[in-house]
């Protein structure tokens, strides 16, 4: 295992506003980063926006406002929705960043050097309106008009700078079969390699019809194109266009990354263009490219023109209502990492938050908590007396543990977080089953019991602490919670979690609180989706109160 880990979202783009697809894939690489950090990885973790292209310049303009206005202004929403949503990255990266553009227009010039660039002309049926072309089969599907206004397309050139991206398909392809996990989930790395078998064409690097965005080095009138632009923030937020920078020289070394997550959507440019960029640039690839499925409303595909997005406002009710990790764990364990989209539906949030944290979670802990209470006046009994642990009903605690630990820290790694999550929730199921099945309330009444009793809860308190060290990245505010009550000072960023979650870290005779983790909530009649959602519930629970 490496012990450094680099770890990306893509740049989200300033012409839209925070949603619940940034929420996401951003939640994922925190709770990741969080993770590894942890255990003790070093780790960098980035995030930050794509401001270039013409629907910026465009969507200024209507509003009267230059793109670095616009840019600035959305580029503050996602960074405070991100802050909302606790999400520590280390980096946000900006394109209008000037290290940024620098370093773009030196590693273009590194391809132009390369022979990795030529300039060519481009001819194609050009919508005026639309500032767009169309190949000919669809200028000819569309009648040779625009599809948007109806007036007559127009053939035209353009001089555009290409990549060579043509010249890369076999060594692509021997990426693809030589790195079989280069591209997951498989059912995407299938896609993508079936489209790659279809042969690749050059693709352009510049456009000439808008200004805003980086400027081609030697030729300004071209500006590089957007994406281009955008990819490289992976490697210019670390520097390595300028490794003797003081700034740099620290973050250099995080190249390559263990992941870029992005979603399914923009895969192509991720698992194809990027990498023969970085083959051309001479720079190690990625370890992996996730690209994630996306999360759909109500059995629904989110869009605009339903205007059924789950956006900011509906996330901070879900917040309001929930809490702040109960949306965390929701997102991590329900979401989309796999390869079919997931549902959000207000139901299956409400079911889960009860099932597992209300009645999992919440529910083993304050038991074992109060029980302490009630039969050691709070104080955490010993499991060994005389100097020998008691092993209860052949349970071996210890060795359990250190299997869960195991298998969340593996599952993790391979940024399975159901799975790494459900490790640590399958512990508290146990120690729910295994207070069924010791019945320490039925000991309690016989005196010549009381040490099977403390050891029991002694188990029962120690297996909950080693399950919230690794719930800790998902649910960082309840697992420090529960820490306060459990008068125990972790600090998760200085990467002790293996010595943390070593069997016998509670020390006997240490106070424990009862603590009520995660309130019932009652369901907004109307769901949470509409804007009176929130309201009607709260007006509902003050009547009610
Ligand atoms: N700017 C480009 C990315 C450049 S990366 C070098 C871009 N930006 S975006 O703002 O459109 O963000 C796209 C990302 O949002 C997707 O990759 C995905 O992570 C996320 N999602 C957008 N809609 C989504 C869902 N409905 N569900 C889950 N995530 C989706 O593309």
């Amino acid at each position: 295992m490496s012990q450094r880990t680099y770890i990306t979202t893509p740049i989200y783009y300033v012409n839209d506003k925070p949603h619940i697809g940034h929420a996401y894939t951003t939640t994922v690489c925190d709770i990741y980063a969080r993770f590894m950090r942890f255990a003790g990885r070093e780790v960098f973790f980035l995030t930050g926006t794509d401001e270039h292209g013409l629907k910026v310049e465009t969507s200024a303009a209507d509003r009267g406002i230059t793109p670095q206005a616009l840019a600035d202004e959305n580029a503050a929403e996602f960074r405070s929705a991100m802050s909302m949503l606790q999400l520590e990255f280390d980096d946000f990266i900006r394109t209008t960043d000037l290290d940024h553009v620098r370093q773009v227009q030196a590693f273009v010039t590194r391809l132009r050097e390369a022979g990795a660039v030529y300039l060519g002309e481009f001819e194609g049926w050009y919508d005026e309106g639309q500032e767009e072309y169309h190949t000919e089969t669809q200028a000819r599907e569309l009648d040779y008009k625009s599809p948007i206004n109806g007036r007559p397309l127009v053939r035209a050139r353009e001089k555009n700078y290409y990549f060579r991206l043509s010249s890369f398909q076999e060594k692509l392809e021997k990426l693809f079969e030589d790195h079989p996990d280069f591209v997951r989930p498989p059912a995407r790395r299938n896609e993508v390699l079936g489209r790659l078998r279809e042969g690749l064409a050059d693709v352009p690097m510049s456009r000439t019809n808008f200004s805003w965005g980086v400027a081609m080095p030697g030729d300004p009138e071209h500006v590089i194109y957007v994406w281009i632009d955008a990819l490289m923030n992976y490697i210019t937020a670390l520097g390595l266009g300028e490794p003797e920078s003081d700034r740099y020289s620290a973050r250099s070394r995080y190249w390559p990354p263990a992941y870029h997550v992005i979603g399914k959507e923009i895969l192509w440019f991720h698992a194809v263009i990027w990498p023969a960029m970085l083959m051309a640039l001479d720079l190690p690839l990625p370890q992996c490219v996730y690209a994630h499925s996306f999360w759909i409303r109500e059995g629904r595909k989110m869009s605009k023109t339903l205007g059924n997005f789950i956006d900011l406002p509906t996330i901070e009710r879900y917040v309001g209502r929930y809490g702040l990790d109960a949306w965390r764990y929701f997102m991590a364990t329900q979401g989309p990492l796999g390869a079919t989209d997931a549902d959000f539906a207000d139901v299956h949030f409400h079911e889960v938050y009860h099932t597992d944290l209300v009645n999992t979670v919440g529910n083993c802990s304050s038991r074992v908590s109060a029980m302490i209470g009630r039969y050691f006046d709070g104080a955490v009994p010993g499991e060994s007396p005389g100097g020998r642990r008691l092993t209860i009903a052949e349970h071996d605690w210890p060795a359990l543990c250190a299997e869960a630990v195991r298998h969340s820290e593996a599952a993790m790694d391979r940024l399975d977080l159901a799975g790494s999550i459900g490790a640590a929730l399958g512990l508290i199921r146990r120690v729910d089953a295994f207070i069924n099945l010791t019945e320490p309330y039925k000991l309690a009444r016989d005196d010549s019991r009381c040490d099977e009793l403390g050891a029991i809860l002694y188990q029962c308190a120690e297996v909950i602490r080693i399950a919230s060290l690794l719930l800790w990245p998902v649910m960082p505010g309840k697992c420090e919670e529960l820490w306060q009550a459990m008068e125990i000072q972790i600090d998760p960023r200085a990467g002790r979690l293996h010595e943390l979650a070593e069997w016998g870290g509670l020390a006997q005779g240490q106070g424990i609180r009862k603590t009520a983790l995660f309130p019932r909530v009652d369901r907004s009649p109307s769901g949470d989706g509409s804007p009176s959602g929130g309201d009607a519930a709260c007006a509902a629970r003050l009547s009610s109160d």
